[in-house]
């Protein structure tokens, strides 16, 4: 065994939901039969016209792809209104939240953030040998932004605001964003992860970008993975002033994102109907579930984002192998919680139907 750093070997790894092959044979039904929503992916694919675009961007693989991603940068750059040198680009905004720890972390730093929340701010935050700080969501389940100022230390260097969070799908109001953001020193720099923006409804949401764009301490991450339905082809950026990610991007290798992402990522920004289309199928199908988490008076969140997240008195992981029997994954989360995707109709239905099989039991 080779030596691995002791604080390294103390993490425990990832642990990604449950793959449709693996509780198929567990369970011995078809993969075709089982439900998987345990990882917030879209349940579309790709918008019209992306497979052709990265098909065709498959001939030109034997080159690097191009570091600047010029195409995604001028697509993307019009999409959002802001400049090219406003964007910065990674593998996944997982990939970009380790460049950002590695690149402000340290011994004798600290990351500040909500719990629960994205994993992977913990993760990134001890791989970094930063010292990771936990401030409890307050009784709503919502970032309790006063706790997490005063958990700030001179030696903080980075905190993470999930956006709506996950798992939660709660959301900070614009007001309070920017609030918060005047409130935190600036040699700290404030990473406001916008994964599931394209899925709030709430009116009083607003996107931290006007913050990123005047604050060289602020970033704001998003991802092509959730509403672009791109999840596989690991394609996240990150909005902020150009000399803060020009010293960030040191910290992540080249070519990070392939050239059939790019192409697929670009291709992706053309359909803006298509997009509004599927933020309204998402909302009223997080609806329906939630009314009928309301109906079964089954404790839950005002989610904002492509998921729910619901307390079953059974306990996390009872409850989620009890969905599991029954062809359903689900992500069991802390206590009694889990979290479920909003899938398609049919997958919602039968998210439904388990729910209501397992509430006899
Ligand atoms: C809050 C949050 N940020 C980032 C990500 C990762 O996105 P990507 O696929 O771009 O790495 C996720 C994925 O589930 C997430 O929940």
């Amino acid at each position: 065994m080779p030596r691995i750093r002791p604080d390294v070997a103390a993490i425990g790894p990832y642990v990604p939901g449950r793959s449709i092959e693996e509780v198929a044979a567990d369970i011995g039904m078809a993969p075709g039969e089982i439900v998987k929503l345990a990882s917030n992916e879209s349940p579309d694919g790709p918008f019209p016209g992306v497979v052709e675009a990265a098909t065709k961007a498959l001939a030109e693989t034997s080159r690097y792809p191009d570091d600047d991603l010029r195409a995604l940068t001028a697509a993307l750059s019009g999409f959002l209104g802001v400049r090219g040198d406003h964007l910065w680009f990674g593998s996944g905004s997982v990939g970009l939240i380790g460049h950002i720890a590695s690149a402000v972390g340290g011994p004798g730093t600290s990351a500040v953030y909500a719990w629960p929340s994205f994993i992977m701010y913990r993760i990134a935050t001890r791989l970094a040998m930063s010292e990771a700080v936990e401030v409890p969501l307050d009784d709503d389940h919502t970032h309790d932004l006063q706790g997490i100022r005063a958990a700030l230390r001179p030696d903080t260097t980075v905190v993470y605001l999930c956006n709506p969070n996950n798992p939660t799908g709660t959301v900070v109001n614009g007001e309070e964003v920017s609030a918060f953001v005047d409130s935190v020193p600036e040699q700290t720099l404030v990473v406001i992860d916008e994964a599931y923006h394209d899925y709030v409804t709430e009116p009083r949401y607003a996107t931290a970008i006007p913050e990123a764009l005047r604050r060289p301490n602020v970033l704001v991450l998003r991802t092509f993975s959730k509403i672009f339905a791109l999840a596989g082809h690991r394609v996240g950026y990150a909005v902020g002033i150009p000399e803060t990610i020009l010293e960030l991007r040191k910290a992540q290798p080249p070519f990070t994102v392939g050239q059939v992402a790019q192409a697929a990522a670009t291709a992706s920004l053309r359909d803006r109907g298509e997009l509004d289309r599927r933020r309204k199928a998402n909302a009223a199908a997080r609806h329906q579930l939630q009314a009928v988490l309301a109906d079964r008076s089954l404790p839950h969140t005002d989610s904002q984002a492509n998921f729910v997240y619901f307390e079953l008195a059974a306990g996390a992981e009872e409850a989620s192998g009890l969905f599991t029997q029954r062809g359903v994954i689900v992500r069991p989360m802390s206590g009694g919680w889990l979290r479920v995707t909003v899938g398609s109709l049919e997958e919602n239905r039968r998210f439904l139907e388990a729910l209501d099989q397992i509430l006899t039991l």
